[in-house]
């Protein structure tokens, strides 16, 4: 990235990392009781806009091992890779994605940018508060459903934000259809009236196969199925209007978002559309204030005070100091059981690099594999792993404070008793005579508990998510904002598809035995 990192203090910070001693949680609880008020933090936003109550989420990371020593070493990195000058960058425009020669402008989208930035975004932003409104009050027909397709970062938040947010109510039934394979497309069919479906086409290039081959489909399906004018229930979302009118897209149906907005950091731009279709522009407006209210904290916010930077130092500790390769992630919320597939993408696609941001090759691991699922159900399936396996797995745990559902509150209470029984568990252990039954314990968790689990604090965890996978890339020096490493598989499928190419023998013996050669 194009900062002030400094590569010999860099090294000189890591090396002094490296050679840091690791006190057990039990020692460090042991030496500091008080341990929870030094390593919780919180962020707060408006209950709702120009209120003066606030809501938020803490965020306690008094169960990972970072001491003193460690904090004082990131703090030290964290200078050395020249944090507050990236930072800086990353809000005022400058090019922070250097492969590319891109800005990364997600947080103007939310009013966290240079004025000519958040001028432009409110602008698309008001752009498609209209058009949602229009389709609300039925300029285009009845409009009962919405098929989303996309993939990737033009899939997975619109899909993590409906599923969270639309449980008790949808302005329209939306189905995000990401995969190729027609099974995704066929069962959204099966679940839409086409005389009342709209299509919402979103990618960022308007070239990407899977889309454009599901968008073809979905448009045979409206014409077979009686819709006197398929192209006009399109509505395109993209980073790249003209291909969308190229393809047919009347430019009055053209949602546009800006080149700097990459893929996985888009949700807030035209891409989260279907997101505005489903629960309407004023909860739309509170997932971009839980977002701001982040910014706001991460822009200002020095050192370890700082929530997505110190978590990022906790990604660090365990990825490079202590040799973990995954880090999983347990939503005790079933409205965030996408966050660990949507959390898989933003990390695993921004920090799975091998070189630095100047082409080096990095000196240590960078981003861990990112995986997890939904508690309780995780406790019965895959904990076992965690207390008693022989990996070291750091744990995130996220929970709402206020329920879900509507039923005898003994189900939220026991769902968020299990949710800090499993981070109590993981780092007290239990000693035992039978080696089958001994917990070894110190086994590292973060806590996050939001208040409630509503529009804001989504757009916060989202925000935080995205500010914490910029951190660490700082920290490891490192460019968060390309993904070449998805272009050599779709070169390969093109040339499958041709015919022409060097294929290996498995590959090739592969091809005749699927009849694709
Ligand atoms: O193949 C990876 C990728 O480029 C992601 O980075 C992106 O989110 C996804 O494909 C979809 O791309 P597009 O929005 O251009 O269709």
């Amino acid at each position: 990235m194009g900062g002030k990192a400094d590569s010999t203090a860099m090294a000189a910070a890591w090396a002094a990392l490296r050679a840091l001693s690791h006190p057990t949680l039990a020692d460090l609880f042991a030496a500091d009781r008080d341990r929870p008020a030094a390593l919780t933090r919180r962020i707060a936003w408006p209950v709702e806009p120009g209120s003066e109550a606030e809501v938020g989420m803490l965020i306690d990371f008094s169960k990972t091992h970072l001491d003193e020593a460690a904090l004082t070493a990131f703090e030290a990195l964290t200078a050395a890779a020249g944090f507050d000058g990236l930072r800086e960058a990353l809000f005022g425009g400058g090019i922070v994605n250097p492969t590319e020669g891109r800005a990364a402008t997600h947080g103007a989208l939310r009013g966290s940018g240079t004025p000519a930035q958040v001028d432009e975004a409110e602008a698309l932003l008001a752009r498609m508060g209209m058009l949602v409104e229009a389709i609300h009050e039925g300029a285009l027909g009845e409009i009962r459903h919405c098929i989303a397709i996309g993939i990737g970062g033009s899939a997975l938040g619109p899909a993590l934000a409906i599923d969270a947010l639309t449980r008790d109510l949808a302005l329209v039934d939306v189905h995000v259809v990401s995969n190729i394979d027609g099974l995704a497309l066929e069962q959204a069919f099966r679940a839409c009236d086409p005389q009342t479906t709209l299509i919402a086409l979103a990618s960022k290039t308007f070239t990407t196969t899977e889309t454009m081959t599901n968008a073809q489909s979905a448009l045979r399906w409206l014409a077979e199925n009686g819709v006197d004018d398929p192209g006009g229930r399109v509505i395109a979302l993209t980073a790249a209007p003209e291909k969308a009118v190229e393809w047919g897209v009347d430019e009055t149906r053209v949602l546009p978002f800006p080149e700097s907005v990459g893929g996985r950091y888009s949700l807030f731009s035209s891409i989260g559309f279907p997101v505005a279709l489903a629960i309407g522009m004023d909860e739309f407006g509170q997932m971009l204030a839980g977002a701001k209210a982040v910014d706001d904290h991460f822009r200002v916010a020095q050192g370890r005070a700082n929530a997505p930077l110190l978590a990022a130092f906790c990604d660090q500790y365990y990825t490079r100091l202590r040799g973990c390769q995954t880090r999983a992630v347990f939503a005790y919320d079933e409205r965030l059981a996408l966050l660990p597939d949507y959390l898989q993408q933003l990390e695993m696609e921004s920090n799975g690099k091998s070189v630095t941001a100047d082409g080096k090759p990095v000196d240590g691991p960078t981003a861990a594999v990112t995986w997890g699922g939904v508690g309780t159900d995780a406790q019965h399936a895959v904990f076992q792993l965690l207390h008693q396996g022989t990996h070291l797995i750091p744990v995130d745990f996220i929970a709402s404070i206020a329920p879900g559902d509507d039923l005898d509150p003994a189900h939220h209470r026991i769902l968020l008793m299990n949710c800090l029984a499993q981070g109590a568990a993981l780092m007290a252990g239990k000693p035992s005579d039978d080696p089958a039954r001994a917990y070894a314990g110190d086994r590292p968790s973060t806590t996050f508990l939001v208040d409630d689990c509503d529009a804001a604090a989504l757009g916060a965890l989202i925000a935080f998510h995205e500010h914490r996978t910029f951190a660490g890339a700082v920290l490891m020096g490192i460019n968060p904002f390309d993904q070449f490493g998805v272009e050599l598989g779709k070169a390969i499928a093109k040339q499958i598809e041709s015919g022409e190419g060097d294929f290996d023998p498995s590959t090739r013996a592969l091809m005749t035995a699927a009849g694709l050669a």
